[in-house]
């Protein structure tokens, strides 16, 4: 069979006919990118993720317990000293670094451009999200008198602007060559019938693969290579998003260290049992996080003895992990969550179709997934006021509004 004979027959296998009735109306240049890139698909792995949204997400509430954690506002000088000087130790010799995960679009902000590129209005003269980051991480850099180096990760999406807008910006004084930008992967964006969409451009329109993507991401551009020639020990791994990240924090390194795990993380106090974060928990004796969207009503609202919420550690996006804890899950495929979102596409005469619904499935793998696949965390509870000020919606919680009043009163103390 020719190539596109076994084209036909593969899309047929996998319901795809609508792209053979589009193939009649390409140019010849035009069917052999699509064929080109469809080729590059594993359908059989959407036709899987599309049987999945089919199904309920189950979770067996009898095997799920309360996380435990440390809680560092009730730390010991001593404690908290001695635990710094574990984690001090790791970065002054080099041995750690940091990603920063900047592959989200950040629809919910409704701004134009790569998350990062934000500018929050602060004192006066407003600082980007990036050149929060940078000034972050700067600082420690002085502290410890080291340059970690900074990784930071990018989708098809938005590479190329994230990239000009650094290079404009000279990277915020940070030394470049301890910058780097790799590009996390992709998966194609169905309709709710398990049709692939195609776009305007009559190519398959892509989806980024979700934050869980950073790790295999990590491996297959080079950069985990490139963070092993370096020596490093420990990874940080954080969103673009939250003004206050404290991307260095040495009691939490320390934590983890003392304990002798392979990973660690902030949490914070839920605000309310609606607030739109993960909730950690432990599932057959495992560290997980049960994400807003997928957790029960009933669990978010459940107290234990004290009145406080059973699951009310949240995740703040403040990671850890051993180099060999990213090595492992960088080869481990996570599971996929599906969301409904609107996404425009051609129909079978080529014409463009706007939805005013929500019409498609994207799938994501979430970062956390990855703890599942470890015995034990470190959990450092930390504080709202001093680690956690989102900016993801336009107005309201979480809005610029809200982060700039965090930011702004937390540097003014
Ligand atoms: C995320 C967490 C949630 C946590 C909350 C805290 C996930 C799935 N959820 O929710 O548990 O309580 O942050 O703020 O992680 N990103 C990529 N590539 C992608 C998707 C996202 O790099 O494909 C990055 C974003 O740029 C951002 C971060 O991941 O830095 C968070 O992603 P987002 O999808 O906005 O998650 P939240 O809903 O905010």
């Amino acid at each position: 069979m020719d190539r596109m004979g076994q084209m036909e027959e593969m899309l047929k296998t996998y319901n795809q006919e609508h792209i053979l009735k589009l193939f009649q109306i390409l140019t010849e240049e035009e069917k052999m990118k699509l064929i080109e890139q469809i080729n590059n698909i594993d359908l059989h792995q959407i036709m899987e993720l599309y049987d999945t949204t089919k199904k309920e997400i189950e979770i067996k509430e009898n095997k799920i317990e309360e996380i435990s954690y440390e809680d560092k506002a009730k730390m010991t000088n001593g404690r908290k000293e001695k635990l710094d000087e574990l984690g001090e130790k790791i970065v002054k010799e080099g041995k750690y670094a940091v990603v920063t995960m900047a592959g989200g679009q950040g629809t919910r902000l409704e701004h134009p451009g790569p998350k990062g590129t934000f500018k929050l209005d602060i004192y006066g003269k407003g600082k980007y999200l990036f050149e929060i980051l940078a000034e972050n991480l700067k600082e420690a850099n002085k502290k410890y008198g080291i340059s970690i180096p900074w990784y930071i990760m990018t989708s098809n999406q938005n590479n190329k602007d994230t990239v000009e807008f650094l290079e404009k910006n000279n990277y915020f004084g940070y030394k470049r060559e301890d910058v780097i930008i790799f590009t996390q992967g992709e998966l194609p964006l169905i309709d709710m019938d398990g049709k692939i969409l195609i776009g305007k451009d009559k190519m398959v329109r892509m989806g980024s693969d979700g934050n869980g993507g950073t790790f295999s991401s990590l491996r297959k551009s080079g950069a985990l290579a490139n963070m092993k020639e370096r020596g490093v020990k420990w990874v940080f791994i954080g969103g673009v998003d939250n003004v206050l990240l404290k991307m260095v924090d040495t009691t939490l390194l320390g934590l983890a260290i003392e304990k002798n795990v392979q990973i660690a993380s902030k949490s914070i106090v839920k605000a309310n049992p609606h607030e739109k974060v993960g909730v950690f928990c432990k599932t057959n004796g495992h560290p997980k996080v049960i994400e807003y969207s997928e957790l029960p009503e009933k669990m978010a609202e459940e107290v234990d003895d004290n009145g406080e919420l059973k699951y009310g550690e949240s995740h703040v996006m403040c990671n850890l992990f051993t180099i060999e804890a990213i090595e492992k899950v960088s080869k481990e495929p996570l599971i996929y969550h599906s969301a409904i979102k609107k996404n425009s596409y051609i129909d079978e005469q080529g014409k463009e179709v706007i939805p005013q619904e929500k019409n498609s499935y994207k799938f994501e793998a979430f970062i956390f997934d990855a703890f599942e696949l470890f015995d034990d965390i470190a959990i450092l509870r930390g504080k709202r006021e001093e680690d956690f000020a989102p900016v993801k919606n336009k107005e309201g919680v979480d809005s610029p509004k809200t982060a700039k009043e965090l930011y702004e009163k937390f540097w003014n103390r």
